[in-house]
């Protein structure tokens, strides 16, 4: 089964077949005003926190035919009564003639065909704006006349997301919806918690006359709520019933009467879905949307963003797959993760505490680098002011208040109360920031750390440098019997909760990895103090590593706290951990030797068709000694399923290697898009990474879950521009070390790199993987592989050819100043 296909003219995915396996869904705005959209019309809105502040009801959890979040119904008058039905297919659930969703750069729109009706919906939410539009156009396929009225409605939330679902008697007591007039007439409906009148005032309206409207969902449904949103009763009367709702389950809905449309003749309207801080600023705001022209303003505008977006970074390869990946699908994907962090997805609802992870979002940050670093910048920001003065971080915050919490630890007392690697991953984001900007600068800002005094205030505060400076220091002290890094709580993989004492050797390189970038950048600003000083924690930590963990084909993953290995062949379940075996690699800790004999046994014991798994055999039984882990039955999730985010670690550490075959491979097998004509196995969007896809131990292997927020966007998009390609920006200017696949004849480049704009050819005569022979910038041949950095505004034109040079150095290249002495 096709439940639709790629449109790379116009960069859309378009579904043809709304049965989909589970919902499909596409990003609006950011969360300073927007959300989800699925691709039957529901939405799910919040301004500026999904936990805090969210807009409209979407339960996920209901069947898929049921209503959530928003709809639209269209009403033909037809002499033996109304007929009813909603263009998007949800709730209704008529037979369609055609139904096309293009899921779209910020944008979905959709064209389908009910009883002779045409619909064209567009949902967007203007650059900066604090409201959805839905422009709407219907039009009668028919021969003859007809009678149409349109009602939009939306259900409202409680704006304290999780309060909505425990409480049921305050909550519906505070909703409030009232009905106000513009100064030049239309309808605008608010609505309210009566705390929050003066706060944040959701409105909803529509640039053309409403007849009359409905804001209580009781009356709509009609019969005490034994009407249902397939047939609501309150559309079999002419009117609705102009009630303003003073409690109970808030909804939206206007009766918008489009009258008689002849054969061929079209309406229009569009609706605004918005919030601001009072009754009287939400009539002003909803004045600025009535203009058609304007609105189609706004959309050019929003469309101009992503195109601007998209251009930083053009690939040509011969493998169009990748292509429209890396040019469209991978980096938008990147927007919407460093935009959402793992906070609101249709598998992360966003209640509670859940907040912005500070490990995922310090990665999310990687994934905008080269087209976004302002804005990667000011999520740092962020990230760091919830670091604290110890150097550890908070697990995760609420963007609204800026409240931090130390996440899932809290719920053992008999367990750290930190994460073993959250603060390491910030090294890694602003290091990577200063090489993409050249914004040395950054180093000096004052940023507060976590800690405050009783009123509130910061207790001290520390440049960027001495943020970096901290988290380093405080994985250097906070080590074990092994001198390798604490596991704290977790590592990167939250589910292994070891008893405290526990090792972990992922920190271990991870904090290699982190100095080995505070090495670089210390040299490159010339104090070679820190450089030896951070040299000599390397060589330690590379030692160290080396004498304990290697196990004979692999290393191990963890140590528990009474000494004993985990991830080693000696264990009879979570023998051999992925991540175990990628990151020492990435850190340089593994010499060649080991390097490759790891990798291999990734392939040999870890691979599948599907992706690599995050480790095998999967845990049997529920083991609280091991934790979150073995919650999950083998196969799922962290415990041996296919955990995505950490296969382009893998392709990375095999590009380090120069295996470019195999790194593509890796590339190739987790590709979503590849996934279209299987997609019945698979479930979900073909155009975003899933986090995880159940591994062969489980009974249904290939099926993917939670899509879209995941750290497997940054890590794909950075295996793919960074490492396959091999684009590389250093402290000096971009470094070209591409490792493709030997069957690629060559592929071209444009890069924005520092305000100059890089046109990349790189030529491979005689079918390599990687080793650079020649390069030329703007003609000149020039020694080694570092393009010098040219000045903001000019066009470079770098020719590369591959072929046998530099590139046997190439793994060890990666690190020289860091070995030890
Ligand atoms: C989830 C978490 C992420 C963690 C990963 C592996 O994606 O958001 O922080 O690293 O799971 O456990």
């Amino acid at each position: 089964m096709k439940y639709g296909h790629f449109d790379d003219s116009s960069r859309e995915y378009v579904i043809t077949n709304p049965k989909t396996p589970v919902k499909w869904v596409n990003y609006v705005g950011s969360m300073k005003f927007g959300g989800i959209v699925d691709h039957t019309g529901g939405s799910l809105l919040c301004k500026d926190d999904p936990a805090l502040n969210r807009i409209v009801k979407y339960i996920p959890q209901l069947p898929a035919s049921e209503f959530k979040g928003e709809t639209l119904y269209l009403r033909l008058k037809e002499p033996a009564g109304y007929r009813i039905f909603s263009p998007y297919f949800v709730p209704t659930l008529d037979a369609y003639d055609r139904f096309e969703c293009r899921v779209g750069l910020g944008y979905m729109r959709w064209i389908t065909e009910f009883y002779g009706v045409r619909s064209e919906i567009t949902v967007f939410v203007p650059r900066g704006a604090s409201a959805a539009l839905r422009q709407v156009r219907v039009s009668n396929l028919r021969s003859e006349p007809i009678s149409l009225d349109a009602v939009p409605v939306v259900e409202y939330t409680h704006f304290d997301a999780l309060k909505q679902f425990n409480n049921a008697d305050w909550v519906p007591q505070t909703m409030q919806s009232r009905a106000r007039r513009c100064a030049s007439g239309e309808l605008v409906l608010m609505q309210y918690a009566f705390m929050n009148k003066n706060r944040q005032v959701n409105y909803l309206t529509a640039n053309v006359p409403v007849a009359s409207f409905e804001t209580c969902r009781k009356r709509f449904l009609g019969d005490n709520e034994y009407g249902t949103w397939q047939q609501p009763l309150a559309l079999l009367s002419a009117q609705l019933g102009d009630y303003e709702a003073r409690r109970g389950d808030n909804i939206g809905a206007l009766l918008l009467e489009l009258g008689q449309l002849g054969p061929g003749e079209s309406r229009e309207f569009v609706t605004q879905l918005g919030q601001a801080a009072s009754e009287d600023a939400a009539l002003e705001a909803a004045a600025e949307y009535r203009d058609g022209a304007r609105v189609a303003r706004a959309f050019a505008e929003q469309r101009a963003f992503f195109e601007d977006y998209l251009t930083k970074f053009q690939v040509h390869t011969p493998d169009p797959s990748f292509n429209s990946m890396v040019n469209v699908h991978n980096p938008r994907q990147c927007h919407t993760t460093k935009n959402w962090s793992r906070y609101l997805s249709l598998y992360q609802l966003g209640l509670g505490e859940r907040g912005i992870g500070f490990r995922d979002s310090s990665q999310d940050a990687l994934g905008v680098l080269d087209r976004q670093p302002d804005e990667a910048k000011a999520l740092m920001r962020m990230l760091l002011s919830v670091q604290k003065r110890d150097g550890s971080a908070m697990h995760q915050f609420n963007p609204l208040s800026m409240v931090a919490n130390e996440g899932d630890s809290r719920e053992r007392d008999d367990r750290p109360r930190y994460y073993g690697d959250d603060h390491l991953w910030i090294v890694i984001a602003v290091s990577w920031y200063l090489k993409e900007s050249g914004d040395y600068a950054f180093l000096q800002e004052e940023i507060p750390f976590y800690d405050k005094h009783k009123d509130g205030s910061a207790i001290e505060r520390g440049t960027v440098l001495d943020h970096l400076e901290r988290s380093l220091d405080f994985t250097r002290k906070d080590r074990g019997a092994h001198g390798l890094p604490l596991l704290g709580f977790a590592d990167w993989n939250d589910t292994v909760n070891l008893p405290t004492g526990a090792e972990s050797c992922f920190n271990a390189n991870l904090y290699g990895l982190a100095l080995k970038e505070l090495i670089e950048l210390y040299d490159h600003l010339g104090d070679q103090a820190s450089v030896e000083s951070y040299r000599v924690d390397y060589a330690l930590m590379k030692k160290t590593f080396n004498d304990v963990a290697w196990d004979g084909a692999w290393f191990v993953r963890y140590f528990d706290a009474d000494g004993s290995a985990l991830g080693s062949r000696h264990n009879s379940e979570g023998q051999i951990w992925v991540n175990g075996q990628s990151w020492p690699v990435l850190s340089g800790f593994a010499d060649s030797e080991r390097a490759r004999v790891a990798l291999d046994s990734v392939e040999r014991l870890l691979n599948t068709k599907h992706g690599i798994k995050l480790s095998s055999p999967g845990y049997k039984g529920y083991d609280p000694s091991k934790g979150g882990v073995t919650t999950y039955p083998p196969g799922a999730k962290e415990n041996g399923g296919i955990f995505l985010h950490a296969n382009p670690w893998v392709m990375i550490a095999e590009t380090l290697l120069g295996n470019g075959d195999r790194a593509y491979q890796y590339y190739d097998q987790i590709n979503p898009a590849s996934k279209n004509d299987a997609i019945d196995a698979f479930q979900c969007e073909p155009y975003a990474y899933p986090q995880n896809i159940l591994g062969d131990e489980h009974p249904e292997f290939g099926l993917a879950r939670n899509s879209w927020l995941s750290g497997t966007a940054a890590w794909t998009y950075t295996a793919a521009t960074k490492y396959i390609l091999g684009i590389m920006p250093t402290h000096d200017g971009l470094r070209l070390a591409p490792c493709i696949p030997r069957r690629w004849g060559g592929f071209s480049v444009t890069r924005q790199y520092r305000g100059a704009e890089y046109r990349i050819s790189v030529k491979n005569p005689s079918g390599v993987s990687s080793g650079v022979k020649e390069l030329f910038v703007d003609g000149r041949l020039i020694e080694g592989n570092v393009i010098p950095i040219a000045p903001a505004g000019s066009l470079v034109e770098v020719e590369l050819v591959l072929g046998q040079a530099i590139s046997s150095a190439r793994y060890f290249a990666a690190s020289p100043s860091a070995d030890p002495p």
